[in-house]
């Protein structure tokens, strides 16, 4: 069987593309992939890529040859080239109308769960999504996957859940924490997606998936309890979901988009419609809330396989092109000898820098930018890195996200915050040196008085580092 994923590096797709793996080596898997760098080494082995996105004719026409089945995990609220539902709509047309041409036989989505007309517009989006790939009924088959909250580790529902539970003992609540809605663990939306792939239909089809019947107010008390903290949640009518959004930021990763799109869905009741999921797939015994949490809490302190933040690098600004940072007309580079220490050990102390590391020189001094880039709508600096030691392309860290990754040789950060211009963070190790460099393009006049006012701190900020990374290096070399 011929499959094409689309949204591979995302967080459900690249669970999906794990699973599809493990799963059938029957399976002949294409990936249809923005960034063919997102791509590890060890699946590139297995599976067939196909670089480009669905606004890409050729690259549409391409990835979808041949294909028996098509799975379609993508949205564009991240962009900011333009309206998302716009884009979504142009997307998803583009997509089903190449599959009616290449003759593909089923298209397998995943999209929201809530009653139309009353649901927030990045949910209304999704149902527009779901229609328009269910409209050739007689020529392609569409399994339409309904979920609402998705809880799972380095999911953003499951860390806002985890980060109001454990940092607040007293918690204000806005109405919206009083409607249904149905969680869904995330090990259960794979293994759906994955079974879809060979159970039999009687055609187009929509299946709402979800587990017990929760607020979110009763998924922060069980939380708690899972948690063993004890937590205080007084109500308070007059929240609104602006407030609520930005009080969200403030305490959890997320930044305000997230948020508020959270924060939109969860105000109207996003509760399970039909009986599709029972009766398709009986073999399916959802997971509760408390053990989805379990899960989570036990991938987390193994290796978490994806996280909320790994799609679109393009989130913030499009300087995800390595070649981009050469072009650079503001570079400040310093260096350090490290021809005396193990080249390994300097590695490793750089690319496990950010998160709970920190950013090893003047802090505050990022955490305080990153507070402001989240009230501007930027990924702020908690969003921390999928794992403290392990990089791949594409990962964020804080409010970079890696672009290049060759090992022992070179860590290229691209800023995703809110910035008068671009800017990308190096770190090159030759054969004698390490050395840091901030390279900026500006934008417009302010662009270069933000560069120059900053230039004093990158002095103190960047000689800190290289000396903190040396030291750590030293330290770990024992
Ligand atoms: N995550 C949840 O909690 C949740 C809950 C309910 C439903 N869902 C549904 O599940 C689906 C997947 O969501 P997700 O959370 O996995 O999203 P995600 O993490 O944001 O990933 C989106 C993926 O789509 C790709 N993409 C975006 N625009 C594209 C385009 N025009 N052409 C090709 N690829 C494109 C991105 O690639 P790049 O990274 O290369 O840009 C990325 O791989 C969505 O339909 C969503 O509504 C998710």
């Amino acid at each position: 069987m011929n499959v094409l994923l689309t949204g591979s590096t995302g967080y459900i797709g690249r669970r999906l593309k794990y699973s599809l793996l493990n799963s059938d080596k029957k399976i002949n898997l294409r990936l249809l992939v923005t960034d063919i760098r997102q791509v590890d080494e060890d699946t590139a082995a297995k599976v067939e890529i196909i670089e480009g996105n669905t606004f890409n004719p050729d690259a549409l026409k391409e990835s979808l040859r041949g294909i028996d089945t098509a799975y379609y995990l993508i949205h564009s609220m991240r962009s900011k080239d333009g309206d998302f539902a716009d884009l979504d709509r142009v997307s998803a047309q583009n997509f089903i109308e190449e599959c009616v041409r290449a003759g593909v036989k089923r298209v397998i989505y995943l999209g929201g769960l809530g009653k139309k007309n009353s649901i927030s517009r990045h949910l209304a989006s999704r149902q527009e999504t779901g229609e328009i790939l269910s409209s050739y009924p007689d020529k392609v088959e569409t399994i339409w996957f309904r979920a609402a909250i998705i809880i799972g580790a380095g999911g953003a529902s499951y860390e806002i859940v985890k980060n109001l539970v454990q940092k607040l003992p007293v918690m204000l609540a806005p109405s919206w924490v009083r409607t249904n809605t149905q969680p869904a663990a995330v090990d259960d939306v794979i293994q759906y997606l994955t079974l879809a792939l060979k159970t039999e239909f009687s055609g187009s089809t929509i299946i709402d998936i979800g587990g017990e019947r929760l607020t979110f107010l009763d998924m922060l008390k069980k939380a708690a309890e899972f948690y063993s903290l004890k937590r205080f949640i007084i109500p308070i009518p007059f929240f609104s979901p602006k407030i609520s959004s930005y009080w969200l930021i403030l305490l959890t990763p997320v930044p305000f988009r997230l948020a508020s799109a959270l924060v939109a869905g969860l105000k109207v009741e996003s509760v399970v419609t039909n009986q599709n999921a029972k009766k398709y797939f009986p073999g399916i015994k959802q997971l509760s809330y408390t053990e989805s949490l379990k899960r989570a809490s036990a991938e987390e302190e193994d290796e978490i396989i994806s996280h909320w933040s790994d799609g679109s690098s393009a989130w913030f600004h499009s300087g995800k092109k390595t070649e981009e940072s050469g072009n650079a007309t503001h570079t400040a580079s310093y260096k350090k000898d490290i021809s005396d220490l193990s080249r390994m050990k300097v590695w490793e102390s750089v690319i496990s820098i950010g998160g709970d590391r920190g950013w090893l020189s003047m802090n505050y001094l990022w955490q305080v930018r990153g507070i402001i880039d989240k009230f501007s709508g930027g990924p702020g600096i908690n969003r921390g890195r999928r794992n403290s030691e392990d990089l791949r392309i594409g990962d964020s860290i804080d409010f970079w996200t890696v672009i290049d990754l060759i090992y022992e040789k070179r860590l290229l950060l691209a800023a995703q915050m809110n910035l008068p211009g671009k800017a990308w963070l190096e770190f090159i190790l030759n054969e004698t040196d390490l050395i840091i460099s901030a390279h900026f393009i500006p934008r417009g006049l302010y662009g270069r008085f933000y560069w120059y006012i900053l230039f004093p701190f990158h002095i103190i900020i960047f000689k800190g580092m290289l000396r903190r990374i040396i030291k750590d290096s030293l330290i770990n070399e024992g």
